[in-house]
């Protein structure tokens, strides 16, 4: 399918769902701090995730369990004062919302109140459609996201590859058709085989964003640090390396270390 390239000042919901429908292919990448942001808002980006992996990859832990929904707000609310264009996704953390939607609805509202996000991301299926109705009935925008999903981690005791067996794929494929209905505007598809990503991407009409969920869907997704080669530890077949910014940056820290003791840095122009 050709796709037709419409400009849009600011990006929607609405104009995800318009851009899946011209088969325009959705660009997403995450982004937890100010100047992160507004280079990746700049660059054209149309989501922007605060995605719960600020917890690996700002934090240091293993999994995405332990940030706390304060921690949310403040990387959300320094990513909104950087943005201009970008649809920014702020992921509810773990806790926050599975099994009472009261407390996914007042989760959500904190969000959108205190850090101007302009939408929620939330993992899973059937097990949270009541917590994703409430929520929507606030006319808050949710993003459902299924396949991996890292805040069950120590259900499934593994990050491989989802959804190969064909009850999981029957209930993946119903769990997507059950968030459109609701009234999600998209869907991350984590680490699911591409052809069943496929299948799902054309059986429903918001668009399906993947993170190792192949060429079939309507966009893609990867963590920023991750393609920028920053992370160095992880190296899973779906990431796309851009940069080595993890040798880039050791060596310009080394390079400043030798400066400074040599007393080549600073120089007569570098001082008052
Ligand atoms: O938290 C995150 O970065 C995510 C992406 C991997 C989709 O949910």
């Amino acid at each position: 399918m050709s796709a037709i390239k419409k400009e849009y000042k600011r990006i929607t919901t609405k104009s995800l769902v318009e851009m899946k429908a011209n088969g325009e292919k959705i660009s997403m990448l995450t982004a937890y701090d100010y100047t992160m942001a507004k280079i990746v808002d700049s660059a054209g980006v149309e989501i922007i995730l605060v995605g719960d992996s600020a917890s690996n990859v700002m934090a240091g832990h293993e999994t995405t369990l332990p940030i706390t929904l304060d921690q949310m707000i403040y990387h959300a609310s320094s990513v909104v004062r950087a943005v201009d264009r970008s649809l920014i996704v702020v992921d509810l953390p773990f806790g926050t919302y599975q099994g009472n939607s009261r407390k996914a609805l007042a989760t959500a509202i904190r969000i959108m109140k205190e850090s101007g996000g302009h939408s929620v991301k939330m993992e899973g299926g059937q097990e949270i459609a009541e917590s994703i109705s409430r929520i929507l009935t606030a006319g808050i925008p949710v993003m459902g996201h299924l396949g991996l999903t890292p805040q069950s981690i120590y259900k499934f005791g593994t990050y491989t590859v989802r959804a190969k067996k064909e009850d999981e794929a029957e209930k993946l494929k119903k769990d997507a058709k059950l968030l459109e209905e609701l009234g999600c505007f998209g869907l991350v598809l984590e680490k699911v085989p591409s052809k069943l990503a496929q299948e799902v991407a054309e059986s429903i009409s918001i668009p399906v964003i993947g993170i190792g969920a192949g060429d079939g869907v309507d966009g893609q997704v990867l963590v920023t640090h991750d393609m920028l080669g920053m992370t160095h530890e992880f190296s899973p077949r779906f990431l796309r390396r851009y940069l080595n910014l993890y040798a880039d940056m050791a060596s310009a820290f080394k390079k400043y270390i030798s400066d400074v003791k040599s007393g080549d840095f600073p120089n007569k122009d570098e001082q008052y």
